[in-house]
């Protein structure tokens, strides 16, 4: 049998400071994670810098807790993989810097990992049989893109949006319904009460791509129809705001991905990201692959969210296929997916 590779890997890309140890790509031995949101809820949204300094609090803690609960030793690793992009500067340079110092004492290898690699392979721990080629929507706070994953470590974006990422319109919704940060487990919440179909909020068509995405159309009708109901003295049902906001997103979620995996003839379909946990697009997607007899992937919340371990996944395919960073690593806030730096 071929030795085992134990990667220890940390995310520090937003406001979870987390550190995992993943064994072969796909066993999670420790999984911490250090959340910053009662910090940042006080401000309705991450405040940078504040988030860099909690990064700075708390890495160390978190990394030795990873380390200690994986059973293993440091010098047991076979490499240190970091996200170096895309994310905030603050936030990425503090995991950055503190995987070189640990990778240079320890005399371990350096992996940089793309934040949304990461969550894509988040997929290949939660479901060990899944292998490439598969089709992808990555549904997160920054980014939303539809992605074909032709190989491990190859992907092809036929989608992204627009505008606002799916996330960042939950965020921007559940502030202006009342419901405060982070909105996207808020709006899913009282979605469960709400009635879907009670407000016609658009599905926006988008110029570019037939698979591209925009969101800020329908942010805005949600805000003029909040506006219009309180000038008439109409009461708002922010259940049924949020639930017909929610359903308007998922419709234009799963259509475009159906139409993707039919057009490409993709057996398998998975999702990705933050926005991945919600309640009612997991459903959407499990009855409409069922339909089509797509095999549907999905990791538990709690690798939707950030996370290291799904960082400690997608380094490991990386590793395999020879990726070594130097200590010139640098964090890039907007590195594109598919793009390496080496
Ligand atoms: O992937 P993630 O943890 O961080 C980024 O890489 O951005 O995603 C965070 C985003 C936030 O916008 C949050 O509101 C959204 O994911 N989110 C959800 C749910 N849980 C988190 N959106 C909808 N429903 C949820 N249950
Ligand atoms: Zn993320």
């Amino acid at each position: 049998m071929s030795e085992n590779i134990n990667i220890l890997a940390i995310e520090s890309s937003c406001d979870e400071t987390a550190a995992a140890v993943v064994r072969n790509g796909r066993e999670v031995l420790s999984n911490v994670i250090y959340s910053q949101i009662d910090l940042h809820t006080l401000y309705g949204g991450v405040v940078p810098e504040i988030a860099s300094r909690k990064h700075i609090d708390k890495i160390n803690q978190v990394v030795q807790k990873a380390i200690d609960d994986s059973g293993l030793k440091l010098e047991e690793m076979n490499a240190v993989a970091v996200t170096y992009g895309p994310g905030l500067v603050g936030p990425l340079l503090v995991g950055v810097s503190f995987a070189k110092a640990l990778a240079y004492g320890a005399d371990l290898p350096i992996v940089g990992v793309h934040h949304i690699e990461g969550h894509i392979c988040a997929n290949y721990i939660a479901n060990p049989e899944l292998e490439p080629p598969f089709m992808c929507l990555v549904v997160s706070g920054g980014h939303t893109h539809l992605v074909k994953v032709t190989d491990y470590g190859k992907y092809e974006i036929i989608g992204k949006t627009e505008d606002d990422a799916a996330g960042e319109a939950f965020d921007k919704v559940a502030r202006s319904i009342g419901l405060g940060y982070p909105g996207g487990p808020k709006i899913d919440k009282v979605s469960k009460e709400g009635n879907p179909e009670a407000i016609k909020f658009p599905r926006a068509k988008v110029g570019g791509s037939e698979y591209d995405f925009s969101f800020s159309g329908l942010k805005s009708s949600v805000l003029n129809y909040l506006n219009t109901a309180s000038m008439n003295n109409e009461t708002i049902v922010t259940e049924d705001v949020a639930a017909s906001f929610q359903q308007a997103v998922i419709d234009v979620l799963v259509g475009h991905s159906m139409d993707a995996v039919e057009k490409y003839g993709f057996s398998k379909f998975a999702i990705a990201g933050g926005v991945a946990s919600n309640s009612g697009l997991r459903k959407a997607f499990e009855d409409e692959c069922a339909k089509r007899n797509v095999q549907f992937f999905l990791p538990p919340p709690i690798l939707c969210t950030d996370n290291a371990a799904m960082i400690g996944a997608a380094a490991f395919y990386e590793y395999k296929n020879g990726v070594r960073h130097g200590l010139d690593l640098n964090a890039i806030p907007n590195l594109k997916l598919g793009e390496k730096y080496q």
